[in-house]
């Protein structure tokens, strides 16, 4: 989604908020802006369509500088990506807002609004913020009390931050339901939609909390809880490092954080598993005295995180003998579900922030589940917040809007959990020890999945003019057809659909032809013979077949058929290995194709509103 970040230092600023917001790009990229207030004591603006470069340039031109000021990366909600649209918006030269969110009530205040005289120049739900703010200063209040008093008056989600000519060493920010972090340096202080934009500041942080309001100059801050009370939040050393989030010799954040696999899974295995066990400790203090209660895990995510979720539905359900459902979060949080007792809700999230995520855990507190645990990827994240149990993925920053690296070490922490749970459901301890050894070599099991990376892209050629193509798995792989598909289509716009390979003759065979690629995931399983079935049936009509099958399994698929061995691997991890070759070939593919591969049209990585 959008977005934001803001400065307040005794230096010229833009430099800094220009970097934040190239940090903060992969949020959102359609038009980006930035304001400042200048020598003068004059609010100055640039804002431009486009990625934030075209805006650098246009900052650079117009000599834009200043010790305060405030920047924005869009992503459309309300309004097209036009320059007018573009965040910061301004009322009357004197103040001056920028946005993360969405204001439900808008268009009530507009109307409002209107009548009281202010005019719009845009279409966009922001504008009101900045009208009703000026609208209280105009009133005789202070900038502080003026936003205290216009975000009582705003329905919906919001980070703000907020300069006015008034008060020009003053910046002020607030937050509900959007991400927010307060960077503080010495004598100059910050404030992000998240910590990765403003690394080369600062690595001390406050992550402000739901309602809270900051009033900060170049001499302290002050924080302000929902209540108007003046709080304490504690302040949080980074340890991202600003290489952490630099592209170093990949062409693409995506390549970067495909090759980063075998590194991020180390990662989320360090200290949780020893002797063949899973440390139950991983999940904090509580875990045990929750996970024994635990009678079912119903899960909850969306996009690749909700494939992670399908995947772990299987295992929960086939190692660890429990009870599992899994849903959309979008569909989730308005179905009303039937709560079962002692029902444990697992959220998945790269991001931690992703709105119908967020509202699904809120849903099923409210309607009474047992305990919740998010498996995410950001510390300090609104989901990690609001949940009981925390189990970090421990990826490090996924930048490319595409999930890779996040999704896989999602599928080891959900092994982790499987794991924990199944020892209170039957599940013997030789199984656990199987499991943990493959765990521990999958590493070395993705390096060698790396190794296919030339053979893709010489396959990818195959792919870069069709129009179409299908994925096909069985059981916990199929999931991982799905996590393909959705690669595919995502980065190169390809019409992408995956099918439980035994459900094909059911209508989509009578799709195949040989103008539509059919790529299947075959390791060695007791399902190999059905898919090998399956895959007949599609040789057998002319479908040119792309199959990636572990080295012990022969698969036949007709002359045309390419069929990649990937590493002997047991079943169990299998779905982790072979989501490697297909996030490789969806690369591939759009890389032929051209497009913007680590920022994808319509796309935003952080999903922040519904
Ligand atoms: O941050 P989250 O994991 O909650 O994000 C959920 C989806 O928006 C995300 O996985 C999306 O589907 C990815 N872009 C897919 O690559």
């Amino acid at each position: 989604m959008c977005g934001i970040v803001g400065a307040v230092a005794n230096r010229d600023v833009v430099p800094i908020l220009i970097d934040g917001l190239k940090r903060l790009e992969y949020r959102g990229y359609d038009s980006a802006g930035t304001a400042v207030i200048n020598g003068a004591g004059v609010i100055h603006r640039a804002r431009k369509p486009g990625k934030v470069k075209e805006l650098e340039a246009e900052a650079e031109k117009i000599k834009l500088h200043g010790n305060i000021g405030i920047a924005h990366t869009r992503w459309a909600t309300h309004g097209k990506p036009t320059q007018s649209n573009a965040h910061p918006h301004i009322c009357r030269d004197k103040v001056a807002v920028v946005h993360n969110g969405i204001i439900e009530n808008h268009e009530e205040l507009r109307e409002q609004q209107k009548k009281q005289g202010y005019e719009f120049t845009s279409e966009t739900d922001t504008e009101v913020i900045v009208h009703q703010i000026f609208h209280h200063m105009d009133q005789g209040e202070d900038i502080l009390e003026a936003v205290k008093s216009a975000v009582k008056e705003l329905e919906g989600a919001y980070a703000l931050g907020v300069i006015s000519i008034d008060d020009r060493d003053r910046l002020i920010t607030a937050r509900r339901g959007s991400p927010l972090v307060l960077g503080i340096a010495d004598h100059e202080y910050f404030i992000a939609s998240d910590v990765a934009a403003l690394i080369p500041v600062t690595k001390k942080f406050i992550f402000l909390e739901e309602g809270d309001i900051a009033d900060i100059k170049t001499d302290g801050f002050t924080i302000y809880d929902m209540d108007g009370n003046r709080v304490e939040r504690k302040i949080h050393e980074s340890k991202l490092n600003a290489d952490a989030v630099e592209l170093g010799k990949y062409s693409h954040y995506m390549l970067k954080e495909i090759y980063e696999q075998p590194l991020a899974i180390t990662e989320t295995l360090e200290g949780r598993i020893s002797n063949g066990k899973v440390l139950e400790a991983a999940f904090g203090p509580e875990a045990a005295g929750i996970f024994d209660k635990v009678q079912g895990v119903h899960i909850i995510a969306c996009g690749t995180s909700y494939h992670a979720g399908m995947v772990g539905r299987y295992w929960l359900e086939s190692i660890a003998n429990i009870p599992c459902s899994v849903e959309v979060a979008s569909e989730f949080r308005y179905r009303k579900p039937v709560v079962r007792k002692n029902q444990l809700i697992v959220t998945l999230s790269q991001s931690g922030e992703t709105a119908d995520t967020i509202a699904g855990l809120l849903e099923a507190k409210r309607l009474g589940f047992g305990s919740s645990l998010a498996i995410c990827n950001v510390p300090e994240s609104s989901l990690v917040r609001e949940s009981d149990l925390v189990l970090m993925t421990r990826a490090g920053p996924e930048i490319g809007v595409a999930s890779t690296k996040a999704f896989t070490t999602q599928l080891v922490a959900m092994m982790l959990l499987v794991l924990v749970l199944g020892r209170r459901h039957g599940m013997t301890d030789e199984t656990e020890r199987n499991i943990v050894t493959e765990l521990e070599q999958l590493p070395r099991k993705i390096e060698n999945a790396l190794l296919l990376d030339d053979v893709i892209k010489q396959l990818s050629v195959y792919f870069a003019d069709k129009h179409n193509a299908l994925f096909l798995g069985r059981g916990a792989n199929y999931p991982i057809a799905m996590e393909g598909a959705l690669k595919l289509k995502e980065i190169s716009y390809i019409h992408a659909e995956a099918y439980a390979a035994g459900e094909l003759k059911h209508g989509p065979l009578a799709l195949i032809d040989a103008t539509i690629p059919v790529v299947a995931v075959a390791p060695n399983n007791e399902l190999l013979e059905k898919l090998k079935s399956n895959l007949q049936e599609v040789s057998a009509r002319g479908g040119r077949l792309f199959v990636f099958a572990d080295t012990s399994v022969d698969v036949k698929g007709g002359e045309d058929a390419h069929i990649l061995h990937v590493d002997s691997i047991h079943d169990s991890v299998a779905p982790i290995v072979f989501s490697i070759p297909l996030q490789l070939l969806a690369y591939h593919v759009a890389l032929i194709k051209g497009t913007d591969i680590d920022k994808p049209r319509n796309l935003a990585k952080s999903v922040t509103v519904e």
